[in-house]
């Protein structure tokens, strides 16, 4: 007995070593963790319980039936999040680079077919050059199955992917499909392709920064969500993160407890809009006050910051918040904004995430790159994405809903459950300038008789009370009581009922 207990220890010391001392050196050399060490800090302390420890690769192709690492380079089971089950794997870059072979690919397989079963989130830590080149088609297969796994997931669990390494090929297609992507700056990389192929095939010289480093990939090209300083930043932002969401899209938005009282007024919000429609104020401000001490948890800060999204809490309960942002591009919806949102509304809705939208959005970017890039398209992303979506929606405008961006904006008609809008909001076709150059063309010389057209359609329209008037909008509110009329309103919409007809799936304007 005493013999089969060493030698279990030993297969598991064998096992912790990875690719062994001197890669493990190289890791930490760049400044990463291991495989293991990410685990120990993700996870609560003690609560990982590992799977396939001993899982070995079948390759008997270049010399590799001599080179066998148990584990295979990817270290795979479950453990919480403050007492929160979740299911993980962490890539080995110091085994084969972390690449995928068939028996790899098999152990990422198994967890999250078990995590799908018992409806818990996964959380895969990538650190991975790809498909196992010496495998061939194996590998190609291995990475098919986990794809098909990431999409029976979506929609069923919560999926975050964190990079934190060079990942390449197949290794960022998973993480595309997930829900959402956290990089590590200067340590961690998403390409196709590396600068090399790109050299060859385009001529492009580039660097492995910036053709997919964390600030390429969360603020110009939106693959990725958060760009964190090192592997320690970023795994305690994912265990922030996790806190936030339901372990699955049937167990409803997970509570904790608040000091927070749920009334309390805000006097600030009531001088928050400048005087002057064209100055603009931050958004983030009307946020950080509505939700529960303050704690709002960012997504995609440095991508389209003319809409902001994320998570926040109201009573202790997770709420999905999405707001138009002044500041930039005075708040139009544009590609990007479009995209970014409309995803992110999907995902609330299909996790049971009730959604608070702050409105204060001049319309759609007018210009004509946007229109070739396809704003029609992508901007119908948001629209759908609002329209479709079945779980409590609250919305406050508070200054301007213009044009198609006023429907957009989780409005009545796309069945807003609660729209409210603040004595300063101005709900219209169009701003007043444009409106008036439009149906007072004739006056354009006259600037004493524009001025005062102006005058005439800024008092006619320039406040909400024309919409309420038609039951748009449903209570102008003040803006001190803005938290307390939301928290009112999610506890009446706590059992809402609402089912969209029957269908196979729809068909979004991808
Ligand atoms: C097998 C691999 C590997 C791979 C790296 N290694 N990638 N082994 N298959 N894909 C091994 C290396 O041989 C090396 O082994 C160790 O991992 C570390 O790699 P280095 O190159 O020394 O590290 P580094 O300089 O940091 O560069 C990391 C890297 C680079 C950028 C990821 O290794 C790289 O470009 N790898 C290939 C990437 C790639 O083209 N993958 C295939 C993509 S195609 P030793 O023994 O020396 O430690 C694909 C198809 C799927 O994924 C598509 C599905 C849609």
């Amino acid at each position: 007995m005493s013999s089969n207990i060493a030698e279990l220890e030993k297969r598991r010391a064998a096992a912790r070593m990875g690719g062994g001392q001197k890669r493990i050196d190289a890791q930490h050399a760049k400044g990463r963790l291991t495989a293991r060490e990410r685990l120990d800090v993700l996870l609560d302390q003690g609560s990982f319980e590992e799977l396939d420890m001993y899982v070995e690769h079948n390759c008997v192709d270049f010399g590799m039936e001599a080179t066998k690492i148990p584990g295979d380079g990817v270290v795979t089971g479950s453990g919480t999040i403050n007492g929160r089950l979740v299911y993980v794997y962490s890539q080995d870059f110091t085994v084969f680079g972390g690449s995928l072979s068939e028996r790899h690919a098999q152990k990422i397989c198994k967890i999250m077919d078990m995590a799908l079963k018992v409806g818990a989130p996964v959380i895969g830590l990538n650190d991975s050059g790809g498909a196992r080149i010496q495998e061939g088609v194996a590998s190609l297969g291995g990475y098919a199955e986990v794809f098909q796994r990431n999409v029976l997931a979506s929609g069923v669990v919560p999926q975050l992917s964190l990079i934190m390494g060079p990942c390449a090929g197949g290794a960022v297609y998973s993480p595309a499909m997930t829900d959402f992507i956290f990089m590590v700056k200067d340590s961690s990389y998403m390409f196709v392709t590396g600068p090399d192929v790109v050299k060859t095939v385009t001529n492009e010289v580039v660097t492995q920064e910036e053709l997919g480093g964390a600030i390429t990939h969360t603020a110009k090209s939106g693959v990725a969500d958060l760009a964190l300083e090192n592997d320690i930043e970023a795994l305690l932002a994912a265990r922030d993160f996790i806190d936030f969401l339901p372990e699955n899209n049937r167990m409803g938005v997970p509570e904790r407890p608040t000091n927070d009282p749920w009334d309390r007024v805000e006097p600030s919000l009531d001088t928050l809009i400048p005087a002057s429609a064209a100055t603009p104020y931050d958004m983030h401000e009307l946020i950080r006050k509505t939700v529960d001490e303050g704690d709002f948890f960012e997504v995609q800060p440095n991508h389209a910051g003319n809409i902001i999204i994320g998570f926040g809490r109201i009573e202790g309960r997770t709420v999905g918040i999405v707001a138009n942002q002044p500041m930039v591009l005075a708040g139009c919806l544009d590609i990007n904004a479009s995209k970014k949102a409309g995803r992110f509304v999907r995902f609330c809705d299909a996790f049971d995430i009730p959604i608070v939208t702050f409105v204060d959005v001049p319309g759609f970017l007018p210009g004509v790159s946007q229109e070739h890039n396809g704003i029609i398209k992508h901007g119908a992303k948001l629209l759908f994405a609002y329209a479709e979506a079945t779980v409590p929606k609250i919305t406050v405008i508070t200054r301007k809903a213009y044009g198609g961006a006023y429907d957009v904006m989780a409005s009545k008609h796309l069945r807003g459950d609660l729209n409210y809008a603040w004595p300063t909001a101005e709900i219209a076709v169009m701003g007043a300038k444009g409106a008036v150059e439009i149906i007072f063309r004739s006056d354009i010389g006259d600037p004493e008789k524009i001025a005062e057209r102006t005058k005439e359609y800024e008092d006619r329209f320039a406040n909400p009370f024309v919409a309420a008037s038609k039951g748009f909008v449903d209570e102008v509110i003040m803006p001190h009581s803005t938290r307390r009329r939301i928290a009112l309103g999610l506890r009446k919409l706590r059992n809402k009922q609402l089912e969209n007809p029957w269908k196979k799936h729809d068909n979004i304007p991808l």
